[in-house]
């Protein structure tokens, strides 16, 4: 509402493209009524539900927490489902949307993210016990080590970071900071048994020296996440990896006993 009590109508300018009929993408201006607490994906449902039906996205969870609304507005990348449309209006009234950078487009804002997900499986992102593990007994992990990935664990994989990084645009096999925080958060997990290896992995030309320390992914991503200091702590790991792995084996030693 204006400030004086009336409805105040906004433009929402979102970028179009259907591969089948459009040769290159445009961008359509939909009208739209600004009411109290609107987000930008709140927007774009009213104008998919009431002007056109035609027009493409993804959402699920509402809240933030499942990483598929991910778009491009007014040029940063941001969770729509969480940012005020008000919040992100410039001084004529408008807020422009488009699908994440770097990305093929499917249609609209939705992008391929085919490539994310296979430098995701690069990195091996599950947990690797030692297989003397036994599943009906607990693991002694210290606050301490919580502590040091617990940042880490709050990442839901929207792909802000990644699609925000200049390097990625320029050399698609360059394992990426959505995937190369997930490394770290295996590396320093004290359960896991192959930090070696995995820093192995990380030490070639498209791992952790590809980052250019360029810090677009700590300015997109919207959980505040740190993927450069990730990248640099990985990277110092890697220059001693047999040294982690002997330090893994001995802490192992102690991480199944019984808690008494
Ligand atoms: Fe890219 Fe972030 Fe490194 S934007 S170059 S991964 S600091
Ligand atoms: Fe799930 Fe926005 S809809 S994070």
């Amino acid at each position: 509402m204006s400030d004086n009590g009336k409805h105040t109508n906004v433009i929402v300018r979102i970028q179009r493209f259907n591969p089948d009929n459009d040769q290159k993408p445009r961008m359509q201006d939909f009208q739209i009524e600004l009411k109290p607490g609107t987000t930008i994906l709140d927007a774009l449902q009213e104008i998919k539900t009431h002007q056109d039906g035609s027009v493409t996205y993804r959402k699920s969870c509402r809240h933030a927490i499942c990483g598929s609304c991910a778009m491009n507005v007014n040029g940063k990348n941001e969770l729509v489902c969480k940012t005020p449309l008000r919040e992100r209006l410039d001084k004529n009234g408008v807020c422009t949307v488009r699908p994440l950078p770097y990305l093929p487009i499917i249609k609209d804002l939705v992008v391929d993210r085919t490539a994310f997900w296979e430098q995701y499986l690069r990195v091996k992102p599950w947990l690797a016990p030692p297989p003397t593990v036994q599943t009906d007994r607990e693991y002694r992990v210290s606050q301490e080590e919580v502590a040091a990935i617990r940042n880490a664990e709050t990442c839901i994989m929207c792909g802000a970071c990644y699609s925000a990084c200049q390097v990625i645009a320029l050399n698609k096999k360059y394992i990426g900071p959505h995937a190369l925080l997930k490394a770290f958060l295996r590396v320093l997990d004290p359960r896991d048994a192959i930090p070696g290896e995995r820093l192995a992995d990380l030490d070639g030309s498209d791992g952790v020296y590809r980052c250019h320390t360029i810090f677009n992914c700590i300015d997109a991503c919207p959980k505040g996440l740190n993927p450069t200091e990730a990248i640099e702590t990985l990277r110092k790991l890697a220059q001693r990896r047999l040294k982690v792995e002997e330090e893994r084996l001995e802490r192992q030693k102690t991480i199944t006993e019984p808690i008494a």
